[in-house]
């Protein structure tokens, strides 16, 4: 089962709720990097994970993985106790990268259980299933582009089939998606901002054009300054993208990979050899979007 990573083209974030999250806009953009989800039958009832690839080893393998409390909540869910799965996992999404990773896994978790235990769950209460676990496993499910509002659980699915090209920059190490939030919290009380997450109207109908050039201008991470502030080397590696001709270059979510935004395939190619060896970036990656994840089909896009 193979699950994308995400990039937020937009992230448009309110103000902190009552619970903690705060009220987004976004619009998700799923990519062509993805992590690998294999269950295999248990007949002694356990759910195990075994993982590998990019950062694995930095992981717990047990109830605290994302993965594992995905099967486990499928299995409550389906109220058959006695059900085992050993869960694998081959990484690639960068770890704490702000690609959401750990929701790709969870999502992987859901589908591939569900497939190994013969559970006819429809995709919407997959969907639902994966907001329980976290705000971004619904899109992980889904894939493709889509907005996504409230605490970017509730989607919608966007037009835009027109391939995107990016190049991912990941950094040597990660940033915690709580953390930055915090961070984000003080900043904009600090410059006494008032956090906004209105629709970001234009960048969708730019990317139901498919023209990266009007794109461009209009990706938007309200969390990038609270990255670059908690991982100063970031903003070294924003500017290294654009001198090397990338259309734009933006933190993904809370960071710290970073995306660039290119013309065509070729374009990538050159923006990626030229990032290679800037200080600060551990790995290059191209990628293109949108990719469908394994329940594209879950919402219709609106017209
Ligand atoms: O939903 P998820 O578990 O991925 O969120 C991780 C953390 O990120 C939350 O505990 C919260 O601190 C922050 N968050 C937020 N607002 C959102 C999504 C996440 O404050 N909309």
């Amino acid at each position: 089962m193979r699950v994308p990573a995400k990039i937020n083209l937009a992230l448009c974030v309110g103000s902190r709720r009552v619970d903690g999250f705060h009220d987004l806009s976004t619009v998700f953009h799923a990519v062509s990097l993805w992590d690998d989800v294999v269950a295999v039958g248990r007949r002694d009832g356990r759910i195990t994970l075994t993982m590998s690839g990019e950062g694995s080893e930095l992981l717990p393998c047990d109830e605290t993985n994302l993965a594992v409390r995905a099967a486990l909540l499928l299995r409550e869910q389906a109220g058959e106790p006695g059900l085992g799965a050993d869960l694998r996992i081959e990484k690639r999404v960068p770890l704490a990268g702000g690609m959401a990773g750990g929701s790709a896994d969870a999502a992987g978790a859901l589908v591939a259980c569900a497939r190994l235990w013969g559970l006819d769950v429809p995709p919407g209460e997959l969907l639902a299933l994966g907001a329980q676990l976290g705000s971004d496993v619904p899109f992980s499910l889904l894939g493709g582009n889509a907005l996504g509002r409230g605490r970017g659980e509730r989607l919608h699915p966007l037009a835009g089939a027109v391939p995107l090209h990016w190049v991912v920059a990941a950094a040597p190490d990660g940033l915690s998606t709580p953390a930055v939030y915090r961070r984000f919290d003080e900043l904009t009380a600090h410059d006494g901002l008032v956090p906004d997450s209105g629709v970001p109207t234009d960048l969708i109908a730019a990317l139901e054009s498919g023209d990266p050039r009007e794109v461009a201008p209009l990706l938007r991470n309200d969390l990038q300054a609270a990255a670059v502030d908690l991982h100063p080397g970031l903003a070294a590696t924003l500017d290294a993208g654009l001198a090397v001709g990338a259309l734009a270059g933006i933190v993904s979510g809370s960071g710290p990979t970073c995306v660039f935004l290119c013309a065509d395939e070729r374009h990538a190619g050159a923006v990626a050899g030229g990032l290679s060896s800037a200080r600060g970036v551990r790995a290059v990656q191209r990628v293109t979007g949108p990719v469908p994840g394994p329940c594209a089909a879950a919402l219709p896009v609106a017209r």
